[in-house]
């Protein structure tokens, strides 16, 4: 295999790993490069369980939607995306349950001429 297929075959199997649920995360992966646009939704769709998304990175934990993204009810966007945006996702309800969550790694842009 030449540099070209590796690289192809493992861009194909980062984006085809599956998330579990809870979060919804589009597009649908885990591996995001800088400046790209992700969407995080609560699956639970009952605005009266107050469900924000919430996050913990290497800098704060804890922090949720407003303090980084955009919320628009149970969903969060970010947009766009810095590597400080690596970190942990999960929903969390008015009352504490929390549902299971996401590791999202955000890669700097690939300079292949520099
Ligand atoms: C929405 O959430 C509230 C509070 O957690 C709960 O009492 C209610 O039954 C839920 N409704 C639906 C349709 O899930
Ligand atoms: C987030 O960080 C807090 C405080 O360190 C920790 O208690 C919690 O388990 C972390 N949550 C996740 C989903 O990693």
């Amino acid at each position: 295999m030449n540099f070209i297929s590796v690289l192809t075959s493992l861009l194909c199997w980062t984006s085809s790993q599956v998330l579990p649920a809870g979060l919804t995360v589009s597009p649908s992966r885990s591996q995001f490069f800088e400046g790209t646009s992700v969407s995080l939704s609560c699956e639970e769709d009952n605005s009266s369980a107050g469900w924000t998304v919430r996050r913990n990175t290497t800098r704060r934990t804890r922090t949720q939607c407003d303090e980084w993204g955009t919320s628009a009810g149970s969903t969060c966007n970010i947009t766009p995306m810095l590597t400080d945006d690596t970190g942990v996702y999960w929903c969390e309800s008015r009352e504490g349950a929390a549902s299971s969550s996401i590791q999202l790694t955000v890669s700097g842009k690939i300079r292949l001429w520099s």
